[in-house]
């Protein structure tokens, strides 16, 4: 048994001999899909930063690493931590460092010359500016700009004010400026209404990066970064580096937005059919602690139901779960029978790993590996 409690099988077997629910990789499409982002930037200039968040999985990472990955992004200190253990020499924490623990982290890091954090705050800023000093350290920070997210970062019109006064505490160098456009995760249903908005918010933050470079600021790096904006953000002229998180796998929420088809999606959880007592309903030993009940209200389900080849199952829909159940629901859900495989493409890639302590690595039906999943909560 394995530390989860999941009776662990020798490998190289195959996905229908895996104990359900499991978290599966398939490895082709997470190689293509790797390599087709890297491909894209690296034909335009353009430095790619993928944020680790969404597979927290050495194997995945050193694949994104030898396709040409400049860095991670971060959002814990714990991706951090990991990833600094692991010897990646260029990291940047997209969050604020607020609190004594977070900034004494930063500064023990930062000691080493591989980490950038995001600021936009004097009141996160003056801790670390502190700390960077009592230590003789410098730390680089990116200012954190609002292109139409509004959650941190500050407004564009008062960058250049919070620049200056950032900038000018001892301990800090501003490095550049970054931006989340996951605003875009509002445009379900108008692709071309998403990228103009991808385009804008990467129009915007080139703009700031230019005042910065009037007021005197050097702006080494203008991030972009998000799965749905990857493909219209970092294509403004003057954006240097993209960050999305999510296209290592894909889900179905970047399918409902038209940044990938189910086919893409490299993520999904192995699950059995285990009752099947009244019509339109067939019951599966996945629930919400295998999937994360991530984006369940705007998607209307828990993810794509598919069989275990990887097609959508017709007329089911993955309705509703408990903790360790979820109902298929739906006339299709009739044609499953107990025992029956599902694979369900998560909402929310990211979300799901994040549930898992390990996910299998298969080609097509044949199950490879076990790969560890690092730096959970
Ligand atoms: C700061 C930051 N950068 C990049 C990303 C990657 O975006 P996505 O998950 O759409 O790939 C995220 C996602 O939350 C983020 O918060």
């Amino acid at each position: 048994m394995s530390e989860t409690g999941t009776p662990v099988r020798p490998l190289d077997t195959r996905l229908d001999q895996l104990c359900t629910p499991a978290l599966v990789v398939d490895v082709d499409r997470l190689e293509r899909n790797i390599a087709t982002m890297a491909k894209r930037y690296a034909d335009k200039g353009i430095s790619l930063r993928p944020h680790v968040k969404t597979s927290k999985c050495w194997d995945v990472a050193r694949r994104q690493l030898s396709a040409g990955a400049i860095g991670f992004t971060c959002s814990t200190p714990a991706e951090v931590a990991w990833l600094h253990e692991k010897g990646v020499t260029d990291l940047l924490w997209a969050h604020q460092p607020v609190g004594p623990r977070k900034v004494e982290f930063v500064v023990s890091i930062a000691a080493s010359g591989t980490l950038t954090v995001a600021l936009d705050s004097l009141e996160a800023a003056e801790p670390l500016a502190r700390a960077a000093v009592a230590t003789g350290v410098t730390v680089p920070f990116a200012l954190e700009v609002n292109t139409g997210h509004a959650r941190a970062g500050v407004e564009p019109e008062n960058a250049a004010v919070r620049a200056r006064q950032i900038a000018m505490l001892p301990g800090l160098r501003l490095r550049g400026v970054l931006t989340h456009e996951g605003q875009l995760g509002g445009y379900a249903g108008d692709r071309a209404a998403l990228e103009q908005a991808g385009r804008s918010a990467g129009g915007l933050l080139v703009s700031v990066a230019t005042t910065l470079r009037q007021a005197g600021f050097e702006i080494e790096v203008v991030s972009v970064g998000s799965t749905p904006g990857a493909t219209s953000a970092p294509f403004v002229d003057g954006v240097t580096e993209a960050r999305p998180g999510t296209y290592v796998y894909y889900d179905a929420n970047q399918v409902r937005l038209g940044s990938a088809t189910v086919q893409d999606c490299a993520l999904t959880v192995l699950a059995s059919v285990v009752s099947r007592q009244r019509p339109g309903r067939a019951i599966i030993d996945a629930g919400i602690k295998a999937m994360s009940s991530d984006a369940i209200a705007t998607a209307g389900s828990l993810g794509i139901a598919c069989t275990p080849n990887g097609t959508p199952l017709a007329d089911v829909v993955f309705s509703e779960g408990n903790e360790e159940h979820g109902y298929l629901t739906g006339p299709g859900a009739d044609t499953l029978r107990v025992g029956d495989l599902v694979r369900i493409v998560p909402n929310h890639a990211c979300g799901a790993t994040n549930m898992w302590s390990a996910i299998y690595a298969a080609r097509g039906c044949r199950v490879m590996e076990r790969w560890p999943i690092s730096a959970r909560h």
